[in-house]
């Protein structure tokens, strides 16, 4: 499954789709309830979480604790949701929950989030919260999009969820953000689309350093190999980069603890090494312009 799938209601998933690599998340201590079991916690695709986890750590640093509320949801805990809706709201829950295999939920591309405010869960999630502002204004940085904004429900027919978040890939959400669009939008026009995306550096391919974070993401497009030898290069260049997270199958993510690091020459450098090293570096030099 790539990324930038379209769910929706005309694009649904099978009713055995269960993705692989899930992850079991840890910063939600309330859940869940959503298996009628206390001891299972959010589930999402395991190759988001480095994702997740950088927004989260930038989200903490102002003050904001955002957590995974709901994640990965099977396509009968859907259907109950759905039918549960349906009862309660009538035709009013269409546009609330999705219908078994519509929801991008059991993908575990996506998302609800919460907060812990005060040291308490707060999972009710509201407009005008500073976690949902600042939310807006960053998520795009890390992959992730506000699936169904505010102004668009007659697009993704679904009502305005300030909750809920979908990742795409930096790139993808970098277009997305800059020109206000749905998936849905993007998918009607997305020749075009491609066209601009193709400028875009594309972050989830590349060894990127993320500038504003300190943080460096390795795609998960390379072998381990590839990867470990890198890791050496970047030690042997670098001895104060400190690997932060290696659990992920095929993501690194490091941290930069160099205060003074250049990250113009460290982008240099891994282009250089991409050049020696990786075969795939035709691809990739369209995609830099370098
Ligand atoms: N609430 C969203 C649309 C879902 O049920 O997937
Ligand atoms: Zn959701």
């Amino acid at each position: 499954m790539n990324n930038d799938i379209l769910i929706n209601k005309n694009n649904l998933l099978s009713e055995n789709y269960i993705p692989k690599n899930l992850y079991q998340t840890d910063n939600n201590e309330n859940n869940f309830h959503e298996y009628n079991n206390p001891n299972l916690k959010p589930l999402v695709k395991a190759e988001i979480m480095p994702y997740f986890l950088l927004l989260r750590e930038n989200a903490l640093k102002e003050g904001y604790n955002i957590i995974i509320d709901s994640g990965y949801r099977s396509y009968s805990y859907q259907k109950i949701i759905y039918d549960n809706m349906i009862k309660e709201k009538g035709i009013d829950a269409k546009s609330i929950v999705a219908y078994p295999g519509s929801s991008e939920h059991q993908s575990g591309l996506c998302f609800d989030v919460a907060y812990i405010r005060n040291g308490k869960f707060d999972g009710i999630t509201k407009e005008k919260d500073k976690e949902i502002l600042w939310l807006i204004n960053n998520s795009y940085k890390y992959g992730f999009i506000l699936r169904y904004p505010k102004g668009k429900e007659n697009i993704t027919q679904y009502n305005y969820e300030p909750w809920h978040y979908r990742f795409v890939g930096i790139t993808l959400a970098t277009l997305l953000n800059k020109y206000n669009l749905t998936l849905e939008e993007y998918y009607e026009n997305k020749l075009k689309y491609e066209k601009i995306l193709n400028e875009i550096p594309d972050y989830n391919f590349l060894l990127t350093s993320i500038i504003e974070v300190g943080f460096i993401i390795l795609g998960y497009d390379y072998s381990n190999d590839e990867i470990n030898n890198f890791i050496k290069y970047l030690q042997e260049k670098y001895p104060n980069i400190k690997i932060i997270n290696s659990k992920f199958e095929n993501i690194f993510v490091f941290k930069n603890d160099i205060k003074n690091i250049n990250l113009d020459n460290l982008k240099l450098l891994t282009n250089e090494f991409l050049l020696t090293n990786i075969k795939e570096y035709k691809k990739l030099e369209r995609k830099l312009h370098i």
